[in-house]
């Protein structure tokens, strides 16, 4: 139970590497607000499921690019459970194109929800966590921040311009309010996953020669599952990791390692 008694807010956390995320943090004794957007059953379910295991969830609706829906999620979640301990900014998508081709829509959606809405969510649940009494929280810290990034926020990657530069983004913005916000006791951190089976990325995994293509890419030589950050996501933001701030941890089965080097070079 390394979150117990905290609560945590969840970004896209109906589905994929996001509901792997809530559903750890619950069992971890966490109470967690579950953020969706489209797909309410899958979120409702969540919460049942939590709920029936003795944990306490609720799902909250909201687009995260935009300010206000951000503000009236963060306002229901502490109505209901009173603090915030965690931020976990989790929600993004992928509008693939060539680049010549990439519409300033594609463009635009892509940043609005994985930097706009990152912003917009970090910015409210630090002025949540300054809202709170000193003293009054569960944990060392005074607040605490996680992101998930992606291994492309260093790792460049062809027709998805919009993407990794969404990620690139994520990656300063993590590590400038890390620097700003540690003298308050805010840990900031992100999370980059490899390449892990969810809904993003099906294409890629879901039929056995896409599959054998991907692990080309991963020395380790599997897919990762949802679970594999979920359980890092609960390590980063209990106390067990409360000397570490302004980091990406990746979690990649070692796809950072430049794999085609493997037989080249
Ligand atoms: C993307 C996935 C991709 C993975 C590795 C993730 O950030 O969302 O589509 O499989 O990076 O390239």
């Amino acid at each position: 139970m390394l979150l117990k008694g905290q609560t945590a807010l969840v970004t896209g956390a109906n589905s994929g590497i996001g509901a792997a995320i809530v559903k750890a943090m619950a069992a971890a004794g966490a109470n967690v607000g579950v953020n969706y957007i489209v797909n309410e059953d899958a979120a409702d379910r969540i919460v049942k499921q939590i709920t029936e295991d003795g944990g306490s969830a609720v799902a909250l609706k909201a687009d995260i690019s935009k300010e206000d829906d951000v503000t009236n999620m963060f306002k229901a979640l502490t109505d209901r459970f009173g603090a915030l301990d965690i931020l976990v900014s989790n929600a993004g998508i992928q509008r693939d194109s060539p680049f010549e081709q990439m519409s300033l829509e594609q463009w635009n959606e892509v940043i609005g929800v994985n930097l706009t809405g990152a912003f917009l969510c970090a910015r409210q649940a630090v002025r949540e966590f300054l809202r709170r009494e000193t003293g009054a929280t569960a944990s060392q810290a005074a607040g605490k921040i996680i992101f998930v990034s992606s291994v492309h926020e260093v790792v460049p990657w062809a027709h998805h311009a919009n993407y990794a530069s969404s990620k690139g983004g994520i990656m300063m913005l993590m590590k400038t309010i890390a620097q700003e916000l540690a003298p308050r006791k805010f840990r900031v951190n992100s999370i980059g996953p490899g390449a892990i089976k969810t809904p993003i990325n099906k294409q890629a995994w879901d039929s056995p020669q896409a599959a054998a293509k991907l692990e080309e890419l991963i020395p380790y030589g599997r897919i990762g599952e949802p679970s594999d950050i979920a359980r890092v996501a609960v390590w980063l933001a209990s106390d067990e990791a409360d000397y570490i701030t302004g980091a990406t941890l990746f979690v990649d089965g070692g796809m950072l390692l430049y794999p085609g080097f493997r037989t080249g070079g």
